[in-house]
């Protein structure tokens, strides 16, 4: 872990930094179309970003992560999609990540979440205690891929859905 990487909410001023990280995140990934950075823009546009912090190292900015509301079975339960994470390839595998979301999920739990959904790998995101859930679907993706965490004691059952501008970016 680096020593003195700040986790902080998002500031105007951070916007461009922010969509130069996501871009050279995403830059090799197979899964992606490289249109992270634009989703994030259209959900800040369209004040949807619910939670948008930033990983700072030395005045620079490194990671970020942000989340927005879902809806299940069409209705506000209180949950929250991550996506998308990204860390500077340049400084992945020393714990950006970890601390983006460690901040992020403590950051939801003080929003009164009730819960937050991920789409992403088990191995990476089961660490924080997302795991794949028979409760919790979202349509055209593989059940394995799609990972709950509950915060709070009552279950919930249903159909996902992301913010519209998601749909964009399919
Ligand atoms: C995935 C990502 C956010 C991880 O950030 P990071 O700062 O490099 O990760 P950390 O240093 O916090 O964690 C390192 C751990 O994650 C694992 N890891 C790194 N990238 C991974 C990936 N793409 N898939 C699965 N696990 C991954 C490492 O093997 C390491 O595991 P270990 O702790 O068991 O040794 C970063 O690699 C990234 O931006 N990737 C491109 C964009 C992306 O795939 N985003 C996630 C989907 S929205």
């Amino acid at each position: 872990m680096l020593k003195q990487l700040h986790i902080r909410p998002e500031q105007a001023i951070d916007q461009e930094a922010i969509e130069r990280v996501i871009q050279a995140a995403f830059l090799t990934a197979i899964y992606s179309n490289q249109t992270e950075h634009c989703l994030v823009n259209d959900l800040r546009k369209a004040q949807a970003l619910s939670l948008s912090l930033v990983a700072e190292y030395q005045q620079q900015i490194i990671g970020h992560i942000a989340f927005s509301k879902v809806a299940i079975d069409e209705e506000d339960q209180g949950w929250y999609g991550l996506a998308p994470l990204a860390v500077d390839p340049n400084w992945q595998n020393q714990g950006v990540g970890v601390a983006l979301v460690e901040a992020g999920l403590k950051a939801l739990k003080a929003l009164d979440a009730a819960g937050c959904v991920v789409l992403g790998d088990p191995d990476y995101y089961g660490r924080f205690g997302f795991q794949a859930s028979p409760h919790l679907s979202l349509a055209d993706v593989p059940a394995a891929y799609f990972l709950g965490l509950r915060f709070k004691e009552h279950a919930v059952l249903g159909t996902v859905e992301y913010h519209a501008a998601f749909a964009n970016y399919a």
